[in-house]
């Protein structure tokens, strides 16, 4: 979807930055009349079915027309049925990313028909016309469904539709629409504007289909707007990254980027991640994402969230499994910048004592994980609240790559000042609190719980004497041992 038009959206009015086509007063783009002929009402299908069969991503496929038989195609009946919806298009052409969701498609569910629902006529208007065209281009695909059921083979439990952006919603109004029940809607980003807080049988919602799931990816506002839906639309809403920011798509100065007037790539790489992921799901079976539930992102980003008890867990894209949850369950993860997009997530608690004050600077902390596979980069843990002294603190820490099982964690207090603004921050206390020496910590155990394979583990100080931790200085943990317990019960007696 383009960006700078929806940026110029004042409540409902949009004006386009692009002059796109000019909306035709009954949704259709009017076609020049060729001279001398009468201007009839034209019966044109607004919307266009293909069956993709071969791989040419270049081949528009097989026309699939409603009333007209099947077999030329290739249909097969019995075999799932894939649609694919794309979204609202300031070029009024298919963007790159159809071809690689086809491809994925054929190529992991080899019998499958894939089909792709062409409403780009109906999309490629101003953004409040094409928003007004979605429930007619998802009645064109219901119509198109209701006449495959006319053949007893054919069942509506075997349908997928995907849709990205204002696609979402057509699919939505597809399901709602078409006689009987659709087995999956995924929703790729569902559009937010004119749709968010609307009534559920005017969006996507967990109505539409015996399954609804949904990857949010664009979730952050800019000028009110947000151009990925916010709210949960499914019956599993998955949001990756907390659904804002998405790593390698740039700039996250927002202001920035408007200003250097490369918005438009941001916002095009983050909402169409969302397509991304799917795809990544369906290539990389091997290198599965896995998505918590968690009430909001900032629990997730604490390492709150790592449960796969009662089905808190669950597969990200393709490999979504349906589960019977309440509705609208928030699911959070991390992710990498490009595919495979997996990451690896570790809940780390640590009990933090603190004998002295520690001043006003709250301690900056990095992990380094040793694994049988190797070892980690630093990474540092992220501080959203202040640290709690003598108290548990929780952190989320992810890794790109697979450390295989721990056998050690090295935790560094980052000790010099990295920006003018710390220096100055160190100076100041320095002059108010000359003891700097008295920042000390004291971290006795580790406590770590995998993600994706949800062992745990206690990691103990490597020398039970040596608790104390101080600006740029570390602290090794090793498993611990039943010597290590009795000793460091020994040692507080
Ligand atoms: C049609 O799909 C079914 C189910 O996936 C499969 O068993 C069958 O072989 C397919 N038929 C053809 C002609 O490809
Ligand atoms: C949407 O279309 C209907 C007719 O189909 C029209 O009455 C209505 O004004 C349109 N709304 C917008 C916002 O264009
Ligand atoms: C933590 O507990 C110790 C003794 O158990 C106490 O001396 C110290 O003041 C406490 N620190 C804070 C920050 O409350």
């Amino acid at each position: 979807m383009g960006s700078l038009v929806l940026l110029l959206c004042t409540g409902v009015t949009c004006f386009s930055a692009a002059g796109a086509v000019p909306p035709g007063g009954d949704g259709t783009i009017a076609e020049p009349l060729a001279e001398g002929r009468e201007r009839v009402p034209t019966a044109k299908p607004q919307v266009k079915f293909h069956l993709r069969s071969t791989r040419d991503s270049e081949e528009d496929g097989c026309p699939l027309i409603i009333g007209q038989r099947l077999e030329g195609c290739g249909f097969n009946v019995t075999a799932k049925t894939f649609l694919i919806i794309h979204g609202w298009t300031m070029s009024g052409m298919f963007e790159t990313w159809l071809g690689s969701l086809v491809s994925a498609l054929q190529e992991q569910e080899q019998d499958a028909n894939v089909v792709v629902a062409d409403w780009l006529s109906l999309a490629h208007q101003l953004y409040t016309d094409a928003v007004n065209n979605t429930e007619i281009a998802g009645r064109s695909i219901a119509r198109l469904l209701d006449w495959l059921q006319e053949n007893p083979l054919f069942q509506l439990e075997n349908v997928h539709l995907i849709g990205y952006s204002l696609g979402a919603h057509v699919a939505g109004f597809a399901g709602n629409h078409v006689h009987g029940t659709i087995g999956r809607i995924t929703g790729l980003d569902p559009a937010g504007p004119m749709f968010e807080g609307a009534d559920p049988s005017k969006r996507l919602s967990p109505d539409d289909a015996n399954f609804v799931d949904v990857l949010h990816t664009y979730t952050r506002e800019t000028l009110g707007v947000s151009i990925g839906i916010q709210m949960p639309v499914g019956h599993v809403d998955i949001y990756p990254n907390g659904g804002d920011f998405q790593p390698g798509c740039g700039l996250s100065d927002v202001l920035g980027a408007i200003a250097y007037g490369t918005i438009g790539e941001v916002v095009k790489c983050e909402h169409e991640r969302s397509v991304h992921l799917f795809v990544d799901s369906l290539v990389n079976q091997d290198k599965q994402s896995f998505a918590f539930q968690c009430a909001d992102s900032s629990r997730f980003k604490k390492g709150i969230c790592l449960s796969c008890r009662k089905n808190r867990c669950n597969s990200i894209g393709y490999n979504t499994r349906k589960t019977w949850n309440k509705r609208n369950s928030k699911m959070y993860l991390k992710t990498r910048a490009d595919m495979p997009f997996k990451v690896y997530h570790y809940q780390m608690k640590m009990h933090i004592f603190s004998y002295m004050s520690l001043g006003e600077t709250d301690p900056t902390f990095s992990v380094t994980l040793h694994g049988t596979n190797g070892d980690s980069k630093p990474v540092s843990l992220e501080m959203l609240d202040q640290i709690g002294l003598n108290a548990t603190n929780t952190f989320l820490v992810y890794t790109e790559e697979d450390m295989g099982e721990l056998l050690k964690i090295k935790l560094t207090w980052e000790g010099t000042s990295q920006s003018w603004y710390d220096l100055w921050k160190e100076l100041k206390s320095y002059w108010y609190r000359p003891a700097k020496s008295s920042q000390e910590l004291h971290i006795r155990r580790i406590r770590v719980k995998s993600g994706e394979t949800q062992q745990r583990f206690a990691f103990c100080v490597e020398d039970s004497q040596l608790t104390s931790i101080t600006p740029g200085k570390e602290l090794w943990f090793v498993k611990c041992t039943e010597e290590w317990r009795k000793r460091s019960i020994s040692n507080l007696l």
